[in-house]
């Protein structure tokens, strides 16, 4: 894997911002996997910023985002559908025929994951895809466990998944969903590029472990070795001595 160090966590989001719109003028109708949560947010907002900055043209780029929660619907705020909205659709003018999401209130979620595996593959596959990393190790919400799931699934999540997405439902984590639905790890792996960001000492040993430590279920984005190309962008305070 390749690992580059930013002084903060702005120069980061700067700097990836820079590659993805490099990358959408390379190729306009580019596939991007997307990840929810705080660590993009400052991505995002660097996204909007260069975007507007470089008249970037997204209406032909396609997106899929990795996890939603079950039981919570696009229109609901605390849903990453809404979330995604906030920091980036709206803003940048992502045409919403070209957004791939799971729907959290599916009828049937065992054929909503399966739908998203096929969509994902009618687009050709993601060309780029973000990720973040939980303290715990894991992507999307693949959760640390006696074996991980290939493809798209419905996921339990752990209490510290649930306590860090508490903002999202005004602070309650008794309102967070226990439920999500989410990218299995294959479908992570099958993107062509892979960008990982990393930020605060919070996740440093996750980092080391996805890093420096074997290939285990127990720390779902050790996965990541096996990938051909993965790139790891960290700040100071998330990279681990050696790194
Ligand atoms: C969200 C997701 C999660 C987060 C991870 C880190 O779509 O896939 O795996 O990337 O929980 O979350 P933050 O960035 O809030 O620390």
């Amino acid at each position: 894997m390749t690992i580059t160090v930013f002084h903060d966590a702005d120069a980061l989001a700067h700097e990836l911002a820079v590659r993805v719109l490099g990358a959408i003028a390379r190729q306009p109708s580019i596939v991007l996997g997307l990840p929810t949560g705080r660590t993009p947010q400052p991505f995002y907002a660097a996204l909007r910023a260069q975007t507007e900055a470089r008249r970037t043209d997204w209406s032909q780029v396609r997106t899929f985002n990795l996890d939603e929660f079950v039981g919570v619907g696009a229109d609901d705020p605390g849903s990453y559908r809404a979330y995604m909205e906030r920091e980036l659709f709206g803003a940048v003018g992502v045409a919403r025929q070209h957004v791939g999401f799971l729907d959290g209130r599916a009828v049937d979620l065992a054929a909503e994951c399966e739908r998203y595996e096929r969509a994902i593959t009618a687009a050709g596959g993601i060309d780029l895809m973000v990720l973040g990393i939980g303290a715990n190790g894991h992507i999307g919400f693949n959760e640390p466990a006696p074996g991980l799931h290939a493809r798209t699934h419905r996921a339990r999540l752990e209490a510290g998944t649930r306590a860090s997405n508490a903002d999202l439902f005004d602070g309650d984590v008794a309102g967070v969903p226990d439920e999500g639905l989410s990218m299995g790890m294959a479908t992570i792996l099958r993107a062509r590029s892979v960008v990982l960001i990393a930020t605060g000492e919070e996740k440093t040993a996750a980092v080391e472990g996805m890093l420096r430590g074997p290939i285990t279920t127990r720390l779902p984005a050790s996965f990541l070795q096996l990938h051909p190309a993965a790139v790891v962008l960290l700040d100071r305070a998330a990279r681990p001595m050696e790194a």
